[in-house]
């Protein structure tokens, strides 16, 4: 959460920074803030454009650095935006992170007569690296020094008044990222906001600071020795960080989905095998086929789709499997033995909980395996092994191509894990076969949009939701309410359709309507009982069936086409739908759907 952009070269650096902190706006929209050695700090709450408005003109000054805030210590306000000061005025940060002990420190340097202005965590960084750097004038050294008494996580980029052009980046536990461009150097939380200005990309690891002024870049571990660091070629456009005419990243993102899972398959498909080529799994190939059980694990949107890659296992692979919430891993006993592998899936590959487990599964010795989409992101690096989605940046905050996409690659880790064991060639091919149709039938849906916003129309006085579903569906269910409740502030709840009459249909009256999702497959017939029950309480039913199964119509007040896929591919295809659905009653409630309040894209806190 919170995003860093700086920038050291020859340009003016206001536009750059405020440039970039718009592409960055998905990581936090609480505040925003630059500073720009010469023309000073300027702050705003609320979006990046607030900050554009309140800067009078070009700033003068070739360097500088911004920040765009998720708030974590204190509200929103001038006072806790980033950048901030020590007590001299002369050092400058923005901070990405969390201080743990920021309250003991802040405690002592009030002690020493150090005065704060905000109540962040942040701030304690500034006064400590002023206290070193007033006795040495050594910025790297002052920086390293400092955050040697400090317990947390931070990417930091960090900037002294009397050393205009130097930037110094510094990394633990949040990522930090270098662009490179002829005498031009950027700073940032992550690629997307440098895409304009260059394509390669040096990503620091834990315990490592950089050097950057407009002569060059130089990398150092904490003990100041220097590291040898190449810059790599993030594939990556300018343009799929853009909106492309679209009014919403979301609606831009759900409707790439169909090439998104032509992206995530390509190449990856052995047909005559029937398997699937994964060449980020080969490395651990040997352990992979000696896995026993799986731990899936992953948060939100990606934990959902972990509860689809738990039934794909257990159904093709023909292994246990276990999805947890990556937030609950280590606070639990792990039963798990070196046959078994932790499986972790993250759209951006920062979220701090996935990162934590992912650590935890490795002190333990087990083998890691990651579903990413970030390129370098933590979670990708840190894996033993893993598997791309190649799905595009996701600005919008609500997942939908990423957790899309993420259902497929799980369908393609199954094949090639199940291949390995007793899926046969036949059953392999006829899996892949149907995945690489996939792809048309999003298109079908997506043809039909204008259907779902009719739907957000008709529904858009209702305040409460119930998903229902089962089995496939069980975690669609969770994700259609997750994705309404995110987008649109309507609150919905996700429920197994079997448990209904232990608890949740006491809720439901002519007010709560229920959105079943049902295709034909083997849980059908229980659904449609849920749903008779449902209909014998005067509770409104929207369904989401099967191509021609009109039959449906008699039991809802609306229903939802989807064509026709194998049992464990719907999800697929029904989540599509639900995203659009809950888009449009985001943007008829007059919810900016791409910055929902209270949200950030990337989850870089515990
Ligand atoms: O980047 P990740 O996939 O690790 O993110 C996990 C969740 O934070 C994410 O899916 C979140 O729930 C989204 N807002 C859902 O739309």
């Amino acid at each position: 959460m919170c995003g860093i952009i700086a920038y050291t070269g020859s340009k003016p650096a206001s536009p750059i920074l405020i440039e970039g902190l718009k592409v960055l706006e998905y990581r936090g929209y609480d505040s925003a803030g630059l500073y720009v050695p010469g023309a000073g700090v300027h702050k705003a709450v609320g979006p990046v454009q607030a900050l554009a408005d309140a800067i009078p003109g070009l700033l003068p000054g070739t360097a500088g650095m911004g920040h765009t805030r998720w708030a974590t210590h204190g509200n929103p306000s001038l006072e806790n935006a980033h950048p901030h000061t020590d007590q001299n005025g002369t050092i400058f940060l923005v901070h990405n992170g969390i201080i743990e002990n920021y309250m003991e420190l802040r405690e002592k340097l009030v002690e020493q007569g150090h005065t704060f202005t905000s109540e962040t965590d942040t701030e304690v960084l500034a006064h400590l690296i002023g206290v070193e750097y007033e006795a040495t004038h050594d910025m790297p050294a002052s920086v390293v020094a400092a955050l040697q008494s400090v317990r947390g996580t931070y990417g930091l980029a960090v900037m002294a008044e009397d050393t205009p052009d130097t930037i110094v980046a510094v990394r633990l536990g949040s990522p930090i990222a270098i662009g490179v461009k002829e005498q031009e150097f950027f700073v940032a939380s992550d690629a997307a906001p440098m895409l304009r200005h260059t394509n390669s990309i040096i990503y620091l690891e834990d315990g490592e600071y950089a050097v950057v002024t407009p002569q060059g870049y130089t990398v150092y571990s904490f003990s100041h020795r220097q590291q040898e660091r190449e810059p790599e070629i993030v594939d990556m456009q300018v343009e799929d960080a853009d909106k492309n005419g679209h009014p919403h990243y979301m609606l831009k993102e759900i409707l790439e989905v169909p090439s998104v899972l032509e992206n995530g398959t390509r190449g990856r498909i052995l047909m005559k095998e029937g398997n699937a080529k994964l060449g980020g799994l080969v490395d651990r190939e040997d352990v992979l086929r000696d896995v026993e059980r799986l731990i899936i694990v992953g948060c939100g949107s990606a934990y959902y789709a972990g509860m689809v890659g738990k039934l794909l296992v257990e159904d093709i692979v023909g292994i246990p499997a276990h999805v947890e919430l990556a937030s609950e891993f280590r606070h639990r006993s792990m039963l798990a033995d070196e046959n078994t592998a932790v499986l972790a899936i993250s759209q951006s590959g920062e979220t701090a909980d996935t990162l934590a487990a992912i650590r935890e599964a490795k002190r333990r010795g087990l083998t890691t395996v990651g579903i990413v989409n970030v390129v370098g992101s933590s979670i990708a690096r840190e894996t033993d092994v893993g598997i791309y989605n190649h799905a595009g940046p996701e600005m919008s905050v609500a997942s939908t191509k990423g957790f899309l996409s993420q259902l497929e690659l799980l369908v393609l880790f199954a094949l090639y894990m199940g291949r390995m064991r007793s899926l046969t060639q036949a059953q392999g091919a006829e899996l892949a076969m149907e995945l690489l149709r996939l792809p048309e039938k999003v298109r079908m849906i997506l043809s039909e949009r204008h259907k779902l916003k009719l739907l957000a129309e008709e529904y858009l006085g209702y305040d409460d939701f119930l998903f229902i579903g089962r089995a496939y569906n069980l975690p669609t269910a969770f994700e259609g309410a997750l994705k309404l409740k995110e987008v649109s502030y309507v609150h919905a709840e996700g429920y197994g359709a079997g448990e209904m009459k232990h608890g949740p249909i006491a809720m439901i009256d002519d007010i709560f309507p229920t959105v079943g999702i049902m295709p034909l497959d083997s849980t059908y017939s229980k659904m449609r009982s849920s749903i008779e029950e449902i209909r014998a309480r005067d509770g409104k039913v929207i369904i989401v069936t099967t191509d021609g199964n009109t039959g449906v119509e008699r039991l809802a007040d609306d229903v939802v086409y989807i064509p026709e896929t194998k049992e464990c591919l719907t999800p697929i295809l029904a989540n599509v739908p639900l995203q659009l659905f809950a888009y449009y009653m985001g943007v008829l409630r007059g919810v900016n759907v791409d910055r929902p309040r209270n949200l950030a894209k990337s989850v870089t806190v515990e």
